[in-house]
């Protein structure tokens, strides 16, 4: 079978090596794809975003499957533009990718399917969002309704800076179209989850579940990124805890999405927070986690592309996934001056000894080759990733791999894991 993934990071990286190794597979490819990533399968150019443009490279290439990673094709319709092509592609039609292009949708969903999540509003004029603000007795989560490549939440400490992104959002357009609506939600407190299942429009399996960090800095302070570390799996999501996000998150809103004509195939990611009333969700994405899905894949025992195909020919119920008993984590480094200005251009070298480490691999997430020297392109540039047999373990070997990489502008977080080792890893 000859695969195509597309998208050029530690994800897709992540996707890409555990596809090389399914015996179903003949050849595979990458739009854009990265140094990394080029190791394992061809790489081809070409952006993420020009839909007719993949349609021609895989018919091209005459691709059996196309495996999108990230959430933006998806969203603009991939699936619907290949199918029509008569090539077969994993993951959600335009129509049923709302439930991550749209948060208001997904809220609508929400309460038409009885899923818990938080109360919310949404809006798409200033003066009455801050009327209802007023109302509200504790600071709410201001979420623009698009999507905003992780720019697009503000979780309020005060009214005050509840009040400041309704006018940045609604009256100044600092996020364009994807901010011309907000939602302004209830704040929930508990452990944040991302649990992930593979649907084929009519039923779901849990595969696998993560945390991960999205503040910047150590303790979980600073500004919020794409997530700087991932463990897997979680050690607060108890066995029960997943079969109830299972019952009642993920098959309720897979059961609403059939109802209404647009049911949803692929990877459905659900963000939840265990509350002391049980798990509620924060919001849907259509796709992988990035960097939860560097973790799981290193966990991954079954054929990945068996479980792909097995969620497009409608075959999960018999489908048995197996996860290896070992833990993993994943250690995003990334440039200077990251999320805000990252620096782009440094020299990374190390990454051999990096890989070498006992249980460890070196996903590239943004990465290029200048005059055949590695180089950073900036953000989140290298996820080093480890398995082993508990959780203190794999730390220890993802920063021992960490500590083997030479790149002047690189940092990662040395906390990744906290909440679960109950202290800094050493
Ligand atoms: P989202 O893009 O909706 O995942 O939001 C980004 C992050 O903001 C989440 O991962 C949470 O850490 C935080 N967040 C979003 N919604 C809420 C909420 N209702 N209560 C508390 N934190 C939230
Ligand atoms: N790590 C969170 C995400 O991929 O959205």
């Amino acid at each position: 079978m000859r695969v195509l993934v597309i998208g050029s990071g530690a994800r897709e990286h992540a996707l890409c090596w555990k596809l090389a190794a399914s015996p179903l597979l003949t050849s595979l490819c990458c739009v854009p794809g990265n140094p990394g990533i080029a190791a394992v399968a061809t790489c081809l150019p070409g952006r993420v975003d020009d839909i007719a443009g993949l349609v021609a490279l895989a018919r091209r290439e005459a691709i059996d499957l196309v495996v999108p990673g990230p959430e933006g094709p998806l969203v603009a319709g991939i699936v619907d533009a290949m199918e029509e092509a008569g090539i077969r592609c994993f993951g959600p039609s335009a129509a049923a990718a709302r439930l991550e292009g749209s948060k208001s949708f997904t809220k609508e969903i929400c309460a038409a399917a009885g899923i818990p999540t938080a109360a919310w509003r949404s809006f798409t004029d200033a003066p009455s969002a801050r009327a209802y603000l007023a109302t509200l007795p504790s600071p709410p989560v201001v979420k623009a309704d698009g999507l905003a490549a992780g720019k697009g939440v503000v979780v309020a400490a005060t009214h005050e800076e509840a009040e400041v992104a309704i006018t940045e959002f609604l009256e100044v357009g600092r996020l364009g179209a994807a901010g011309r609506a907000l939602v302004l939600e209830e704040r929930l407190t508990g452990e944040e989850v991302s649990l992930f299942a593979l649907c084929d429009g009519e039923h779901a399996i849990a595969f696998g579940a993560a945390q991960d960090h999205k503040a910047v800095g150590e303790g979980d302070t600073g500004p919020n990124t794409g997530g700087m570390g991932a463990y897997s799996p979680p050690p607060v999501l108890t066995a029960a805890l997943e079969e109830a996000a299972m019952q009642r998150i993920v098959r309720p809103a897979l059961a609403e999405m059939a109802r209404r004509g647009t049911p949803f195939r692929g990877i459905l990611f659900a963000g939840l927070m265990l509350t002391a009333e049980g798990p509620k969700l924060i919001e849907f994405n259509v796709r992988f986690g990035d960097p939860e899905c560097e973790a799981l894949m290193l966990r991954l025992r079954s054929d990945l592309l068996a479980a792909l195909l097995a969620a497009m020919d409608g075959e999960l119920p018999s489908f048995d996934v197996r996860w290896s008993k070992e833990a993993a984590m994943t250690v995003v480094m990334a440039a200077r001056g990251y999320p805000a200005r990252p620096a782009s251009g440094g020299v990374i070298g190390g990454l051999e000894a990096a890989g070498a480490i006992a249980g460890a691999h070196v996903f590239h997430a943004s990465t290029a080759t200048r005059d055949g020297v590695l180089v950073a392109q900036g953000g989140r540039v290298l996820a080093i990733s480890a398995a082993a047999a508990t959780l203190a373990e794999a730390a220890r070997a993802a920063y021992a791999a960490v500590d083997k990489v030479v790149w002047a502008d690189g940092f990662c977080r040395r906390d990744i894991g906290w909440r679960a080792l109950g202290g800094v890893p050493t």
